[in-house]
Order: C-alpha cells, then sequence, then structure tokens
C-alpha cells in the first residue's frame, strides 16, 4: 500500500472512491487501524472523552493533543495522520492559529490539520492553508461548541439548513482539502456533498457523503456508557477485557498463575 496524500483524498472524490477515517490516540492503536486499510487517521480531541474522562472535549490542550499526535506518528501510518485543533488553539486569531497548528506538524509530525467550524472560521482557515498547512474543516455538529447547542443534537435541520450549507462551502472556499459532516440530516448532507468539490466525510450524517469518520472506541464497543444512533459497533471488546482482568485476577489469588512455564531457572 503506498502512503496517502493530500491530492490522493482529492482524486479519491473525483473517482468516486470512498474515504474511510478513524480516530486513534496512541502508537498500538494506529498501527492496528492502519493495518485494517484506513484512508487516514484522525488523532481527534475526542481523546478528551474516550481517552482522558472529561464530560466534554473542552478541556483538551495542545499539550495533550501533541502527546496523541507523536503517538499515533510513531506507527508510521500509510494512513494521512490529521490532528484535530483543541478549543481555543485557533479560536484567539491568525497568529496564535498559525502557530498552534504549525506545531501539529512540525512538533507533532501530522500531515493535516482539522479545525471545528465554518463561515466564523473562514479567515483563520485561510490564514492557515495560504502557509501550506492543509486543513480539514468540520461543520453540523460542533462538539466544541456543546453550551451554545445546548447539548449534542442534529444541526442543519428545517431553517437552519442554509446555515451549514454556506459553513461547508465558506470551508471549502477558504482553502479547505475535505470537511467533517457531523450530526446532520442525511439529505442535507447529500446537498452538500455534491454542492462541493472536495470530499465530505460524514459520522452521523448519512451514507451519501464521499467518506465516514468514527470514533475508534465507539466501533470497537470500549466505551459502555453510551452509543449513540450513527456508531455501528464492529466489535464488543469491553466484556473481554473485563474477562481477562477477572480471570488474572482469579489466577493469582489461587496460585494458578505463574508456573514455572512464566518463571526463570
Ligand atoms: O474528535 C473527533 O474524534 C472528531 C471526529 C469524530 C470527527 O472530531
Ligand atoms: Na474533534
Amino acid at each position: 500500500r503506498k502512503k496517502m496524500t493530500i491530492p490522493d483524498m482529492l482524486l479519491m472524490k473525483q473517482e468516486g472512491r470512498k474515504v474511510t477515517v478513524l480516530t486513534a490516540y496512541d502508537y498500538p492503536t494506529a498501527r492496528l487501524v492502519d493495518a485494517g486499510g484506513v484512508d487516514a487517521i484522525l488523532v481527534g480531541d475526542s481523546a478528551g472523552v474516550v481517552f482522558s474522562g472529561h464530560e466534554n472535549t473542552l478541556p483538551v490542550t495542545m499539550d495533550e493533543m501533541l502527546y496523541h499526535v507523536k503517538a499515533v506518528v510513531r506507527a508510521k501510518p500509510k494512513a494521512l495522520v490529521i490532528a484535530d485543533m483543541p478549543f481555543m488553539a485557533c479560536q484567539s486569531g491568525e497568529i496564535e492559529a498559525l502557530k498552534n497548528c504549525g506545531r501539529m506538524l512540525q512538533e507533532g509530525g501530522a500531515e493535516a490539520v482539522k479545525i471545528e467550524g465554518g463561515s466564523n472560521m473562514a479567515r483563520i482557515i485561510r490564514a492557515i492553508t495560504e502557509m501550506d498547512i492543509p486543513v480539514m474543516g468540520h461543520v453540523g455538529l460542533t462538539p466544541q461548541s456543546v453550551h451554545r447547542m445546548g447539548g449534542y443534537k442534529v444541526q442543519g435541520r428545517k431553517d437552519q439548513a442554509e446555515r451549514i450549507l454556506e459553513d461547508a462551502h465558506a470551508v471549502q472556499e477558504a482553502g479547505a482539502f475535505a470537511v467533517v459532516l457531523e450530526g446532520v440530516p442525511a439529505k442535507l448532507a447529500a446537498r452538500i456533498t455534491e454542492m462541493l468539490d472536495i470530499p465530505t466525510i460524514g459520522i452521523g450524517a448519512g451514507p451519501a457523503c464521499d467518506g465516514q469518520v468514527l470514533v475508534i472506541h465507539d466501533i470497537l464497543g470500549l466505551c459502555e456508557k453510551y452509543s449513540p444512533k450513527f456508531v455501528k459497533r464492529y466489535a464488543d471488546l469491553a466484556p473481554l477485557i473485563t474477562e481477562a482482568a477477572r480471570q488474572y485476577v482469579s489466577e493469582v489469588k489461587d496460585g494458578t498463575f505463574p508456573t514455572e512455564e512464566h518463571s526463570f531457572s
């Protein structure tokens, strides 16, 4: 398999080949999902929730994201590595945004960044893409906007639809190479996908998108707490892990482990 590049991803839309993206936050997971053949690995700020245990993604810092990005990059994946920009890394002006996005490539070794926001972030996205830092947009349900939205709710229903469409268009015009459409009605996602030249990567956005992205913990069944409607579980690892731990505890307690086989003479 050849190393995935930004131009390859644009070509995939033109040729009608679906783009597959999964998140990863560490070295072993990055190796495993890359072996599964994903086109891109998103080091998402969802790490704040599924890895660090926060309520939402707002507490995630640049330093935490860099730590995850570096671990993923060490897996040398064929997949494109995209670093998610945490809350407030790009919001307080172009200079700050450029510095932080630059760090993801220079220190982290990522190949692209992802920034939440539409028309409101277009000026900043333009500044970053003009400095040759590839940007993936993210519109619709943007989890960093949880307080404005009043929770994680589908965006772009009824009279909100045109605003989401404008956001997606603004992100493309600002130079983004792709855009995540999260939590929007399937019909709206289809309209946006048809309108844009850049690939749309959907999550809870229906089947018409040019690609799909999911959180790795969700598809592996590692987070037992909740499972949103848009997630499909491809494995159920949580009970396997608990059972392995339970067996280990039981065998140490009753003296079944370790035996001679696991000991040095
Ligand atoms: O942080 C994340 O994992 C994301 C994807 C779900 C799009 O932003
Ligand atoms: Na994110």
